[in-house]
């Protein structure tokens, strides 16, 4: 049976960074592995007055890095349409539709069609309003819609956008973008879990102490500095990337490894997320904000923010999760710009021994028996590395018994990840090919919702102490307390 896949792509925002950055580049390395071939096309439409030509060059430019055969860049670049057009122009759609039915006969696209909305959020409402109104969408054929990040700034907003998307499109067309659901070592959770007796026999509150979750950035606000403004890291990080993780991590075992068996499990596990209290919030949650160190801006000085501004760079969390499996074990999380490193990693610790056999006086004269053993941590590192290390105890070496923690080490070879997909490619070959497993359902984005909001809302009535951290730190010492507190510490330090 043949890879290639069929469709045409409408990208509404094709003048845009991202567009530019990941989707054609993603769409070019499809293209080179034989899954788009002769049958596809895209549209491009933004309000620039574009020609074709100009988009041509676009194109070839965005795909510089890659070093391609100038030949098949010229004709994958060839497959490239743009239309100048004002989403909120009704005629506008009238042309596109033309030019859609034009493209499906040319490249013979079965009425197959991927709208990708790589523009602002406040524009999706429409955008899914004129596609059922002029008849875009095909009575033939699949058609899919891919949404960016942010959906929604709150439980409200995030439903009130669904309920634009679901008039126009059913839940099992829609397709949100959680580029962490791409990354490759993400997507290994399932398999180390359920994949090896070992770990899933003791993926429970009798064995695991704690689990960490760290999505480390080392730069700062960059050219996102109005959107993160009005975000902050909690709604930019926390909602999504870090709660969809949270819930691969803590779900079930799905009865199949299917799109429908996964979301029923990781809304199980979002749907036991322990809701706080508003009085609970600033026991469990940190908030940070960068300050200034020597040539680096503070945060309330970086261009296009407000000197006051109190929106959180950094946030660090207790997430407890009421299940049968979970009772009892924290789930610890940190997120942050301007921290001590740019990484992602997930660290699983158990408990330790209950005796320490080795150290018997130590036993006899300390209430907690154990505490000269390190507790086995399992890391599983999503990048920049991608791999996984196992922490346990082993003799060390020479005369005499003394333990030592001893790490197990397997990572993925450079260059093999190299080569590797990247996440907008799995993500994009994921969608033409109809899978959403590694996208997320509306469900999990009402729970993730729920939960953030009565953080956010606390905030909001609170005001901080900010900023205070210092960038090339790990955050706020309060974000090391919060661990402390209940006998812990990150795994992870400076
Ligand atoms: N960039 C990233 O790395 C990234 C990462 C995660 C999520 N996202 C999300 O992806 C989406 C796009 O982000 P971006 O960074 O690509 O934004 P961007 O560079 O500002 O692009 C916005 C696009 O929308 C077009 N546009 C704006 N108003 C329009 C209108 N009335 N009618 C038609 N086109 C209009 C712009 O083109 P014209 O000015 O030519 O009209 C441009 O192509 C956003 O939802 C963002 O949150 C982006």
């Amino acid at each position: 049976m043949s890879k290639e896949k069929i469709a045409l792509f409408t990208i509404f925002g094709g003048t845009g960074d991202l567009a530019q950055r990941k989707l054609y580049p993603s769409l070019f390395k499809l293209y080179q592995k034989g899954y788009l071939k002769e049958h596809f096309a895209v549209i491009g439409t933004a309000r620039r007055p574009w020609t074709n030509e100009h988009y041509h060059g676009v194109i070839t430019d965005s795909l510089a890095s890659l070093n391609a055969d100038p030949a098949t860049v010229a004709k994958f670049a060839g497959h490239f349409y743009y239309q100048s057009h004002d989403v909120t122009d009704a005629q506008h759609y009238v042309t596109l539709k033309q030019l859609s039915e034009k493209l499906d006969a040319q490249y013979g696209l079965q009425g197959n069609r991927i709208f990708y909305l790589a523009m602002a959020p406040n524009f999706f409402g429409t955008i899914a309003q004129h596609l059922r109104s002029e008849n875009i969408l095909t009575p033939n054929g699949f058609n899919r819609v891919i949404i960016e990040k942010p959906f929604g700034h709150d439980f409200e907003s995030a439903k009130e956008l669904n309920d634009q998307l679901t008039a126009t499109f059913n839940e099992n067309q829609i397709y949100r973008i959680d580029h962490y659901l791409g990354k490759e070592m993400i997507q290994n959770i399932s398999a180390i879990r359920f994949g090896n007796n070992i770990w899933e026999s003791l993926w429970n509150n009798r064995y695991i102490s704690n689990v960490q979750v760290t999505l480390s950035e080392k730069l700062g606000v960059e050219e996102r500095a109005v959107y993160y403004d009005n975000s902050g890291a909690l709604r930019d990080m926390v909602q999504n990337h870090i709660l969809q993780i949270l819930s691969l991590l803590t779900m079930d075992q799905p009865v199949e490894f299917t799109e429908k068996d996964i979301d029923v499990e990781k809304v199980k596990a979002l749907r036991s997320l322990r809701p706080l209290k508003p009085e609970e919030v600033a026991t469990n949650f940190v908030r940070g904000q960068y300050a200034a160190d020597g040539d680096v801006k503070a945060y309330r000085n970086e261009d296009k923010i407000s000197p006051d501004s109190n929106t959180d760079t950094f946030v660090a969390g207790k997430v407890m999760i009421d299940n049968f499996r979970w009772s009892g074990v924290p789930f610890y999380v940190r997120t942050g710009k301007r921290l001590a490193d740019k990484f992602t990693r997930i660290d699983v610790v158990f408990k330790r021994p209950i005796v320490n056999i080795f150290n018997h006086d130590d036993v006899r004269e300390n209430d907690d028996a154990a505490t000269s053993l390190a507790p086995n941590v399992l890391t599983i590192n999503v990048e920049p590395t991608e791999g996984v290390e196992l922490r346990m105890n082993a003799k060390a070496l020479g005369q005499g018994f003394a333990t030592t923690p001893v790490k197990l080490n397997f990572a993925h070879d450079a260059a093999a990840t190299a080569n590797s997909p990247e996440a907008y490619e799995r993500l994009l070959h994921d969608a033409l090919n109809g899978d959403a497993t590694n996208f997320t359902h509306w469900k999990e984005v009402a729970y993730s919702w729920k939960f953030v909001d009565v953080i956010q809302k606390y905030w909001d009535e609170h005001t901080p102490d900010f900023p205070n951290y210092r960038p090339g730190s790990m955050g706020p010492d309060a974000s090391d307390e919060l661990l402390r507190q209940d006998g812990h510490e990150w795994i992870y330090k400076e």
